[in-house]
């Protein structure tokens, strides 16, 4: 599903206050979004710990801010908890009676913490949206994987989608051990992108093509093709044959990756970051 336009209003966030608890660089994108998007400021609040930060959020985004959760959460509609995993329970369990209190919709974007981890800590019987975004949010080029759990209804499904697409591009999950899937697949994934940039430009460097101009052209042709993935509508199968003429340079380089079991590794690297996003959800889960 696509982002709505920035120009385009939010009507389904109109007047439902949103608090953000944490205000890094993640809450940041996200506000910045809403904002475009039509959300009128003073719907949008955040807690901070560090009055530094504070003043930032309140200069550029003319929000109310505070230092205290349970202050920014009160009366808040929908809570986004955008601090690090490691606070997250913390943070939680401090807002227990407030949650129970007034039974927001939770929207939590902490890698790897499970929506039964965070009710539980809200004191159970909670609407807990789980999202896993990345990097490129920053830049509202996000790609996102959501799951909601029971308690979840169509308008908190709304809501949180309605934030969450202030950032990009967000498709719901059935099953919530998909967003293992999902970590391996879209979390992590932009590494595995620089990693590609990375090989490419050393690879040209090596070849005598001066750093500057491998390193700029390993870039545009990222942009490029991600861009003639997602706006061409073809296949990245499709994409991939219309660009190889047979005998020419390109397939000379496809036999290559081919022979190194370039599709294997891939799928071992997504395996093994599926795996890993696994263990540590059942370590935090283990430590709660
Ligand atoms: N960045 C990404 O691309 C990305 C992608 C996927 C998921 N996420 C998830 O998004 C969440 C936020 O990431 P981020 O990159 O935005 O991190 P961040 O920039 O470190 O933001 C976290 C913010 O929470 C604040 N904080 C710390 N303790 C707090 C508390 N007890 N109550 C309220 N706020 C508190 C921090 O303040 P101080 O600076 O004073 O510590 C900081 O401003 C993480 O859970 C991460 O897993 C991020």
């Amino acid at each position: 599903m696509q982002p709505p336009a920035p120009e385009s209003p939010a009507p389904d966030l109109e007047s439902r206050r949103i608090a953000f608890l944490g205000g890094g660089n993640m809450a940041r994108a996200l506000i910045s979004g809403l904002l475009r998007g039509g959300v009128a400021a003073t719907d949008v609040r955040v807690a901070e710990p560090r009055a530094e930060a504070r003043m930032e959020l309140a200069q550029r985004f003319a929000i109310d801010t505070h230092a205290d959760n349970a202050a920014a959460a009160r009366d808040a509609a929908l809570w986004v908890l955008a601090v690090k995993p490691q606070v997250l329970r913390e943070v939680c369990t401090a807002l227990a009676g407030l949650a129970q209190a007034q039974h927001p919709v939770v929207l939590s974007i902490a890698a790897g913490i499970r929506s039964a981890q965070i009710a539980r800590w809200l004191g159970g019987d909670i609407a807990v949206v789980r999202a896993m975004p990345n990097t490129p949010a920053l830049l509202g080029a996000g790609a996102t994987g959501l799951y909601a759990n029971a308690h979840v209804d169509a308008d908190g499904h709304t809501l949180a989608m309605r934030v969450m697409q202030a950032v990009g591009l967000c498709h719901w999950i059935e099953d919530e051990a998909q967003m293992d899937i999902v970590t391996a697949l879209s979390g992590s994934g932009p590494a595995y992108f620089f990693l590609l940039a990375e090989a490419l430009e050393a690879a040209a460097v090596a070849r005598g093509l001066p750093q500057d101009i491998a390193r700029a052209l390993a870039a545009q042709t990222c942009l490029g093709a991600g861009r003639m993935l997602v706006e061409d509508g073809a296949s990245a199968s499709e994409l991939r044959q219309r660009v190889t003429s047979p005998g020419g340079t390109t397939a000379a380089a496809l036999q290559a990756f081919a022979a190194g079991g370039f599709t294997a590794l891939v799928a071992d690297a997504v395996g093994a970051a599926t795996q890993r996003g696994a263990e540590l959800a059942a370590q935090a889960e283990g430590a709660a």
